[in-house]
Formats: structure tokens, C-alpha cells, sequence
């Protein structure tokens, strides 16, 4: 039997290892990985380089409709290049996971964004995560996942990363927790596309998973509605 090509969405709060389990989701099935987060981190990114505040809603429009966002599967991971630069590492800063959440409370910049997230998606075989791809970009997505962990667990995944790369780290566990809770509470309570489980998706709550117990639960739901066994 012919398995067909499906979409499949990924969202849940900041930390829950959405980026690391929809690309290890990706690569076992063969589909093409998107990660949304990346184009809001990058239009982030650009306005501050050009100081252009949150608030300046035209300018950001503007700003957004003259990058060309590319997103690149490598050995290494996923690539964020913007406009032929490679801004991969620059938009994980610390700076920039503060910034973020106020940018991508735009709902203009959200439009056009989403509609290069809609396009990327359409001839099907996309993993994509972020915060509203089952309930707002891709709602026929065959499989859509809610993918969540405590935050205590969210803060100290993100503070073990962290180490690895900065041994003398400066920030703390407590407040990378905090951070990690104010923008759980942002994204949560904007009006321009709220952090919400759709209906119909399933919640994988991966406190006490591993992470290969995730790829293969969501693996799992995939091959089924791809028609295989
Ligand atoms: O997943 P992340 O931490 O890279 O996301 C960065 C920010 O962008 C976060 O504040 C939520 C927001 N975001 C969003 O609003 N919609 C998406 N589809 C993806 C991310």
C-alpha cells in the first residue's frame, strides 16, 4: 500500500523540545522541517538591528516584507538565513528570546508570516512547529500535536543546553524559569493568535518522557494517517 504524504503540527509552550522532536520527526519520515519560531526570532532580530520598536506596526510590515526568510536542513540542524546572512545563532539570544514575544504579538506581521508557513506547507509532507499552526495555519493538518512539559522540566532542559555551550553561564535556573513563565504568559494571552490547543489535537506531555519515546509516539500517529501499519 502507497502511504500519501500528510502535513503534521507541532505547537506548545516555549521549551518543551518542540524544535528538537519535530526535527527528529522529520528526518524519520523524509518530510521537510518548519520551524516558525525562527521567522519570528529573525523579524525580531532585523528590528532591533534597525531599531524599529514594537509598536511601529508599518515600518515592521515593511521591514518583514523585505526579508527573505530561507530555512535549510543541514547535518547540523536546521540553517535560519535571512537575506543571504546566516543568523542561525544570532536569533537564540537571550536578547532576543526577552524581545520576541512583543513582536509576535503583531498581527499584521503574523499574516504574512503565516502565509509563507501556508505556502511552504502546501504540496503537504511538512513537520511544522510554533504556537498556532493546528489552529490557525495549517487546520487540516492530518496529525497536530500539543506537545507541553512542566515548566520546572522546560527551564532546567533549557538551562543543561545552555551550560554545554556557556560553561560560566551568568543567568540563573530560577530565573531562566521565570523567563521561561513570562513568556509562556505572553504568548498565552495576546489576542492576536493565543497559545491554544486546537480540539483535535493530541497532548504528548514529555515531563517524564524521553525523547525518543516522543518521536516515536508522534511517529506512530503519523504512519497511521499515512495510511501504513
Ligand atoms: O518557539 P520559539 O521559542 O522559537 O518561538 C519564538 C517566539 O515566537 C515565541 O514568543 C512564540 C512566538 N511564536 C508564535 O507566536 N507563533 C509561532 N507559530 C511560532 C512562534
Amino acid at each position: 500500500q502507497q502511504r500519501h504524504k500528510i502535513n503534521v503540527a507541532i505547537d506548545g509552550p516555549a521549551g518543551a523540545g518542540k524544535s528538537t522532536i519535530a526535527r527528529l520527526v522529520s528526518k524519520e519520515l523524509g518530510y521537510v522541517y518548519i520551524d516558525t519560531g525562527a521567522m519570528y526570532r529573525a523579524v525580531t532580530l532585523k528590528a532591533m538591528e534597525k531599531q524599529i520598536p514594537p509598536n511601529d506596526e508599518l515600518k515592521i510590515v515593511e521591514l518583514t516584507k523585505q526579508l527573505d526568510i530561507e530555512l535549510i536542513a543541514t547535518e547540523s540542524g536546521q540553517k535560519v538565513i535571512v537575506n543571504g546572512i546566516d543568523l542561525t545563532e544570532s536569533i537564540r539570544s537571550n536578547e532576543i528570546n526577552k524581545q520576541v514575544s512583543k513582536f509576535a504579538g503583531i498581527s499584521k506581521l503574523r499574516e504574512i508570516l503565516v502565509e509563507k508557513q501556508q505556502q511552504l506547507a502546501s504540496s503537504k509532507g511538512v513537520v511544522m512547529d510554533g504556537r498556532d499552526i493546528a489552529t490557525h495555519v495549517l487546520p487540516n493538518a492530518e496529525v497536530k500535536i500539543f506537545l507541553t512539559a512542566s515548566v520546572e522540566e522546560r527551564a532546567s532542559r533549557r538551562y543543561k543546553e545552555m551550560l554545554e555551550k556557556t560553561p560560566e553561564l551568568t543567568i540563573t535556573l530560577e530565573q531562566l524559569k521565570n523567563d521561561i513563565s513570562l513568556r509562556d504568559q505572553m504568548d498565552l494571552e495576546r489576542t492576536a493568535s493565543p497559545l491554544k490547543m486546537a480540539e483535535d489535537a493530541i497532548k504528548v506531555d514529555s515531563t517524564n518522557m524521553t525523547i525518543v519515546e516522543v518521536v516515536q509516539t508522534i511517529k506512530e500517529l503519523c504512519i497511521k494517517k499515512m495510511g501504513g501499519d
